[in-house]
């Protein structure tokens, strides 16, 4: 019972997460038909269809004055709140109306990205970058957090990612999301609930220690050698295990993929260095992936521990030019899709969730 292993505690058209064959599947398309193929903008409104009356055929236009809408939250931000950009971006998100409609439904999913975009600049004291409606969700992300726009391997990159991560199945954030919806609080405190949980190291918070470990590790000859010090002080290895995966996570495959592309298209704008400085990237957490998962199958044989997408998200995340303090924040650009889905299809079928718990404290004390 502890964590709630193998519980199934609702039903959903939304995804499926199938641990055993590494497979997800997000409303009848498998992750490998969508990611790399599909636009953000494209693979929201899949997740959406069916839960707002309202929702138009092409989710583009109305995802981009959603970032003009909420940009003027950003006018609440100074310096001081965007040092921790998860709790920045949460902190903003709370100042969002909480109804439940399509138009706060598209504000929350456009939040996160101007947000990220306007935190990062803040903290290095830079002045925000106002939404650009016409553009795409993922180029429009780039542009609001560098300042100059994409090329468009990067925004394929991202949009890659996003699509990647929009909806899994039962996790903790969606959990915590499906929980608070229930409760008919408003899409707002759901998707609240749902960066709450994400900021964990154990569900969202995993890919910037990846990159310390990374760097830590520093070359390939000290994976195995570093990799194993870290499990005799009982650490675990970021980016690796899975609650319900026992194969390899099917979206790590998706971010490798993506990583290796975005390499490689890069190297025809930017030139020989930009590639070798990724090559190198790469070749090294190839190499600490191969030396984690040796030594994870020696020091764990009863238990699959394989590469999660945490690992490959890192990496592609810093090639995007996120600093690792962001990650969780671009985790939740993609996963408020799935957060706003799963709270509309919670509040159109579900009841309230009220569990049991069972008690084993102390019984009361009977007066002498
Ligand atoms: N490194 C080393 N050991 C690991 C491990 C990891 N990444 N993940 C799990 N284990 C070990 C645990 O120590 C435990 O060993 P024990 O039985 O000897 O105590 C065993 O595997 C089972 O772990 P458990 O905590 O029951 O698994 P879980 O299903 O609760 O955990 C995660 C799932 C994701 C929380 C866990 O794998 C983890 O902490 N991974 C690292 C963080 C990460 O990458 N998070 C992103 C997830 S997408």
């Amino acid at each position: 019972m502890s964590g709630l292993e193998g519980v199934v505690a609702a039903q959903t058209v939304l995804s499926e997460v199938d641990g055993l064959a590494g497979r997800l599947i997000i409303r009848g398309h498998a992750l490998d038909e969508l990611a790399g193929r599909w636009s953000f903008e494209e693979a929201a409104g899949l997740l959406l269809a069916g839960f707002f009356p309202d929702l138009p055929d092409d989710l583009a236009p109305a995802l981009g004055a959603a970032r003009v809408r909420v940009f003027e939250q950003v006018a609440h931000l100074d310096a001081n709140l965007a040092r921790a950009p998860v709790e920045a971006i949460r902190a903003l998100v709370a100042r969002l109306a909480d109804r439940d409609d399509l138009e706060i439904g598209l504000n929350l999913i456009a939040a996160p990205a101007v947000f990220t975009g306007a935190v990062l600049r803040v903290s290095t004291g830079k002045a925000p970058i106002a939404p650009d409606a016409k553009l795409g969700h993922a180029a429009d992300s780039l542009r609001m957090m560098r300042g100059q726009a994409a090329t468009r391997a990067q925004a394929a990159a991202l949009d890659t990612y996003l699509v990647t991560v929009c909806d899994h199945g039962l996790n903790a954030s969606t959990f915590a999301a499906r929980v608070v919806a229930s409760t008919q609080a408003g899409l707002t405190s759901a998707v609240l609930a749902g960066i709450s949980a994400l900021k964990g190291p154990l569900h969202g918070g995993a890919p910037g220690p990846v990159i310390d470990m990374l760097d830590a590790i520093g070359a390939p000859t000290n994976a195995r050698v570093w990799l194993a010090e870290a499990l005799d002080r009982g650490e675990r290895l970021m980016g690796f295990g899975h609650r319900i995966y026992r194969v390899r996570d099917p979206r790590a495959d998706a971010l490798k993929a993506a990583v290796r592309d975005l390499a490689l298209q890069e190297e025809a704008v930017c030139g020989r260095i930009a590639l070798a400085e990724a090559v190198e990237g790469a070749a090294l957490a190839e190499a600490v992936e191969g030396a984690a998962l040796a030594i994870l199958r020696e020091r764990k044989p009863d238990r699959p521990l394989e590469t999660n997408v945490e690992f490959y998200t890192a990496l592609l995340l810093e090639a995007l030019g996120f600093p690792p303090s962001a990650f969780t924040c671009v985790f939740a650009m993609g996963r408020t899709a799935g957060w706003v889905a799963h709270a509309r299809e919670q509040v159109a079928g579900g009841r309230l969730i009220r569990p049991q718990s069972a008690y084993v404290g102390p019984p009361p004390r009977v007066a002498a």
